[in-house]
């Protein structure tokens, strides 16, 4: 721990529109957390750019590169471990991880998804949540464990699905708040793990 703070990494494989999130909040002083390393499995995802532009480390690996699974996500932990990372964040991650990895940081592993776990785990939840006519929808902050979406839920937020919905516009209002709890989950996490 620097300055008080918990070290975090971030996994990405696209946007990083939580990434994000999660660096902005953590520019507060009196937040329990600071992101030490971003790790994307894609070398194009555009969240590595905005991460390095926030003044944040970015690199990308790629499963390509690795013998296999196993190999890759030992490289990435040991990432993780150079830089004194003590919870990771999966903000938008598309890789299902092994289950080595998911135990050696379980409990302090978490993912955001977006919709009200245990409802539509998996892909494609606006257009899932819309195909059967919900009238409320939302997002789920949760401890990661081998089998998806599954584990414990730390934070989660509703929205109503709107007359007139698409999957677009739902997801914006949906992502929105997903930039608010993940945050919020992270900070309890963090001083969760620092009391211990
Ligand atoms: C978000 O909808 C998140 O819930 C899901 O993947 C998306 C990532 O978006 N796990 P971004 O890269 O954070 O913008």
């Amino acid at each position: 721990m620097v300055n008080g703070k918990v070290r975090v990494g971030i996994l990405i494989s696209g946007r990083g529109s939580n990434m994000a999130a999660l660096i902005e909040a953590s520019r507060a002083e009196n937040y329990p957390a600071e992101i030490a390393l971003v790790v994307s499995n894609k070398a194009d995802a555009a969240g590595l750019e905005r991460a390095r532009a926030a003044g944040v480390e970015a690199i990308a690996l790629s499963v390509k590169a690795f013998a296999g699974r196993d190999a890759f996500e030992a490289a990435i932990d040991a990432e993780l471990r150079k830089r004194g990372v003590k919870i990771v964040c999966l903000a938008g991650y598309l890789r299902i991880l092994g289950r080595a990895f998911v135990e050696r940081w379980r409990g302090r592993m978490i993912n955001i998804h977006p919709s009200l776990l245990p409802a539509y785990k998996g892909l494609h939840t606006h257009e899932r949540a819309l195909a059967d006519g919900v009238t409320e929808h939302g997002c789920t902050v949760h401890l990661v464990t081998p089998e998806l979406d599954d584990g414990e839920i730390l934070a989660q937020a509703r929205v109503p699905v709107l007359p007139g919905d698409d999957a677009e516009t739902l997801g914006e209002r949906v992502l929105a708040e997903e930039h608010r709890i993940f945050p919020q989950a992270l900070a309890k996490l963090a001083r969760s793990l620092a009391a211990k």
